[in-house]
């Protein structure tokens, strides 16, 4: 097998492959390789320690992989684990690797959306908690009304295959209610959790017609290929073979099921 060394992306499940998807759609002469703990998985409910810890696993598994580039691409993770792992953990790993999240992307991208200055944040309720949200917006526009919901049925939902069931329909309708319960004036949100994209249709059919609803991936695979550009010396070190690998720490046959919606072709998985 020729040597790669790929750009990583991470998740606790699914959610990630909504980010890979965009970001190969905008840069597929990269190879990849996407982890999923979804053995592990929901990581929104679990305590900042478990949650750094499975996501530092993760990390120094894919660094043993060949991996110098890292995309968290989960928001739990990116933001109960990332801060560490960049601050502490890094410089003993590999100074010369880096680890990259999805929420600061997200937030330079929300101030040139909303009209209203009042935004809306769907995601787990570890990225609620954390506030990373409230807080990241409001060091870029301090203007900015922000209002949370935790979702915590959404991933269930995506990781047990019934996104598109018409059992998902009452808990959808349920957190964005809550959501624009809190202010009629928010007309964007941000879906904070990328599980949530799978639910997309059936969030909007939810949702006023003057709300935009703000997906991760191509926000997330726009600001990868700027870093990119800006950081030479990281794109020179990643091998351009078009691959993507995939791994799960659950069931792989199942996995395939999932990545064969945003895949086609030969899909390799393997268990870690
Ligand atoms: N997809 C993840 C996120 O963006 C985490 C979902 C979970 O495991 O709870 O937050």
């Amino acid at each position: 097998m020729t040597e790669i060394t790929p750009i990583a992306l991470f998740d606790s499940g699914y959610g990630g492959l909504t980010i890979l998807d965009a970001v190969r759609r905008l840069m597929s002469e990269y190879d990849y390789i996407y982890l999923g703990d979804n053995a592990r998985a929901p990581y929104g409910t679990r305590s900042f320690d478990i949650v750094y810890k499975y996501t530092k696993e993760a990390v120094v598994r894919l660094f043993d992989m060949g991996a110098p580039l890292i995309v968290l691409a989960c928001n739990t993770a990116s933001a109960k684990a990332l801060r560490n792992i960049q601050q502490c953990d890094l410089p003993t790993l590999d100074a010369s690797r880096r680890v990259l999240g999805v929420i600061r992307p997200s937030v330079e991208a929300v101030g040139s959306v909303t009209q209203s200055r009042v935004v809306g944040i769907m995601g787990t309720q570890g990225t609620v908690d954390s506030m990373s949200y409230p807080i990241e917006i409001h060091k870029i526009n301090p203007d900015i009304r922000v209002f949370q919901q935790a979702c915590p049925m959404w991933v269930p939902l995506v990781e047990n295959g019934e996104y598109d069931k018409p059992g998902a329909d009452y808990f959808v309708r349920k957190y964005v209610d809550e959501l624009m319960s809190q202010s009629a004036d928010i007309d964007t949100i941000i879906l904070a959790c990328t599980h949530f994209p799978l639910l997309r249709k059936k969030i909007e059919a939810c949702l006023p017609a003057n709300v935009t609803l703000l997906c991760q991936g191509d926000i997330v695979a726009r600001s990868l290929k700027d870093y990119l550009q800006r950081h030479t010396e990281m794109q020179s070190r990643l091998t351009k073979g078009g691959s993507v690998r995939f791994y799960t720490t659950e069931n792989p046959e199942k996995f395939g099921s999932m990545a064969r919606l945003f895949f086609d072709g030969d899909i390799q998985i393997s268990h870690l």
